[in-house]
């Protein structure tokens, strides 16, 4: 048996149990993690609250989508990795709030030699979602202008580092107590929202993500919606506005200016994870970790994610946790 933190319905943050639980048996292509570390997302208690993925009940469901560990055992049929191997990665949508989790193989890759297993577990989604959402969905390129909405948080500050290491112009967006943290990750232009109206200050943007929160206050909601909305007009003719939560629908305006609206998220897979652990040893790229707990205290954790307004990622300290 291990130690893990599950829940048995969905419900608040109170319903997460630290508590036994059984190892898993990696299958053939799986290696079995000894989990140091695990990161802590918006899906997590998302999922918690019964909003995605809903099982059939009864269940014993443990969240956690990301974790760096290091490899306790492996199915017959995985070839790259071996016992002992320090690897991060993700996990799926759940098993990483526990001491071990069986991962497939593709979806891990070698944990970046510099960091410890506490700052390499908040870069899994977070870097994924941010590559994707840049290179891959909304194909930034060297010279291009960017507004990031969100870029304070746990995928918005990936992003910022991603996109100045590709040679764009970074426009960030936060609360006036991030500024000096944004500027800090090197944002062009920081936009206190707040007080100050994006598109008084921006124009002929080549890509827009929006990576705003969803779904922890009503009031966050709408002010994500209604920045969506408003983001149409700040970009250049041919433009993309690429979300990580919601496909975003364009209006007739946009349409008519040749406007693109997009969906990314995160790709598991060790080919970009090797690429992004290769940018952190370069000094290219840093995961922010403003909150670590023990396993123990998930339900803490999961309080302040849901309020929408952290910095950089919170992660879970498993091992001696
Ligand atoms: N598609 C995918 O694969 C994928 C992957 C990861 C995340 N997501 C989703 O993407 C969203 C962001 O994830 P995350 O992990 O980055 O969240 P997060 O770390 O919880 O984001 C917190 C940040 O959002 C900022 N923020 C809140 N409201 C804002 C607003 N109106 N304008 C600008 N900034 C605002 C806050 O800055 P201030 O404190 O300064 O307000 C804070 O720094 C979540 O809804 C998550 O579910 C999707």
């Amino acid at each position: 048996m291990m130690k893990a933190v599950r829940y048995h319905d969905y419900g608040g943050p109170e319903v997460l149990r630290y508590e036994d639980a059984p190892i898993p048996e990696p299958g053939p292509r799986d290696l079995l993690v000894r989990v140091h570390a695990a990161g802590v997302n918006p899906a997590d208690r998302q999922i918690r609250a019964g909003l995605r993925f809903r099982l059939e009940k009864p269940f014993a469901f443990i969240p956690g989508c990301e974790v760096s560990g290091i490899v306790e055992k492996h199915g017959a049929e995985v070839t790259a990795l071996a016992v002992g191997d320090e690897v991060y990665g993700m996990t799926g949508f759940g098993g990483g709030y526990a001491e071990y989790v069986a991962v497939a193989e593709d979806k891990l890759g070698r944990k970046p030699a510099s960091l410890d297993h506490v700052h390499a577990a908040a870069l899994p989604v977070a870097a994924l979602t941010a590559w994707d959402a840049l290179f891959e969905v909304g194909g930034l390129a060297a010279g291009q202008k960017v507004l990031i909405h969100a870029a304070a948080g746990g995928v918005g500050h990936m992003a910022v580092q991603l996109a100045k290491w590709r040679g764009a112009q970074v426009i960030g967006t936060a609360s006036a107590s991030n500024e000096r943290f944004l500027r800090e990750l090197g944002v062009d232009v920081f936009i206190n929202y707040r007080t100050t109206a994006f598109e008084s200050v921006v124009r002929d943007v080549d890509v827009v993500i929006d990576a705003i929160p969803r779904e922890a206050d009503d009031a966050t909601d709408v002010l994500a919606q209604e920045t969506m909305a408003r983001s149409w007009a700040v970009l250049k003719d041919g433009g993309i506005l690429v979300s990580i939560c919601a496909k975003p629908a364009p209006d007739a305006d946009a349409a008519r200016r040749g406007l693109r609206g997009a969906y990314a998220g995160a790709q598991p897979g060790h080919d970009v994870l090797n690429r992004i652990a290769g940018l952190v040893d370069d000094g290219k790229l840093r995961p922010d970790v403003g909150k670590i707990l023990p396993l123990r205290k998930a339900r803490q954790a999961h309080e302040l994610i849901q309020t929408g307004h952290t910095r950089g990622k919170i992660v879970l300290r498993v091992k001696d946790g």
